[in-house]
């Protein structure tokens, strides 16, 4: 199971210091063999990755350049840049900044150059309210995927991400059936070579126990729940018990 903290904007330096919680209970649960990675923002890759050293919690990026080079883009970092300080993850594709006008075409180009710099994509999707009312949401998953991904070699490798827009930060979630029903048209759409899917949206420690029934996840990218270690710990908790 993979467990994806998404911090936003949101820590500073001193906040780094509540993840020793969540070192502490990872060495006291040698057993559990779950991937758990977090993605806080640039300033604070280079000394999380420096803290997660010696252990199995690892660092993410949340967005980048699509330029593989150097060049004249005030604000922007490329993922060669987020590899050299420790990522080892890129989230890609967020509806956040899909809203800000990423289009499927940048967030291509942006997973190219990601994976050229040795970087593993998490790469997220998902409709709005409006697409879902509509009855939309295959549609839109399909035309996210078909063009995020086109002509990307190795797409089992890439870590997929089904967030629904309307869910994010909202306290709501899919129905099971729902969400059943969307991770399966994914799943099907890859066929074999499936890569592995997380649900992302309003996960917390009072949701999961409905999530984590839905056997067909991988796992779950979490936002604001990520942000205290004790509620991120027990969404983990909860998930095994
Ligand atoms: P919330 O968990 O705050 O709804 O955010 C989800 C998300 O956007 C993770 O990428």
């Amino acid at each position: 199971m993979y467990f994806v903290a998404n911090w936003k904007m949101f820590g500073d330096l001193k906040t780094l210091n509540s993840l020793d919680n969540v070192i502490k209970f990872c060495k006291n649960n040698k057993k559990l063999k779950s991937k758990i990675i977090y993605c806080p923002p640039n300033t604070l890759i280079r000394p999380l990755s420096r803290r997660l050293k010696k252990t199995k919690l690892e660092v993410g990026a949340q967005n980048c350049h699509e330029s593989d080079n150097y060049g004249a883009y005030t604000g922007s970092v490329n993922a060669k840049m987020l590899k050299s300080v420790g990522a080892k993850y890129i989230i890609l594709g967020h509806s956040e900044n899909r809203q800000l006008g990423e289009t499927d075409k940048l967030i291509n180009s942006k997973i190219k150059s990601a994976t050229k710099a040795g970087l593993k994509i998490i790469f997220c999707i998902g409709e709005t309210l409006k697409e879902k009312r509509n009855k939309k949401t295959k549609q839109v998953l399909a035309k996210q995927i078909n063009n995020g991904l086109q002509s990307i070699r190795n797409k089992s490798k890439i870590i997929l991400a089904y967030e629904p827009v309307w869910s994010i930060g909202t306290g709501l979630i899919p129905k099971s059936e729902d969400l059943i029903k969307s991770v399966s048209f994914i799943k099907d759409k890859f066929g074999k070579k499936c890569p592995k899917i997380l649900y992302g949206g309003s996960v917390n420690s009072n949701n999961i126990d409905q999530l984590k029934d839905i056997n067909i996840l991988d796992g779950f990218l979490i936002g604001g729940a990520s942000q205290s270690s004790k509620k991120f710990i027990d969404i983990i908790k909860k998930t095994f018990n």
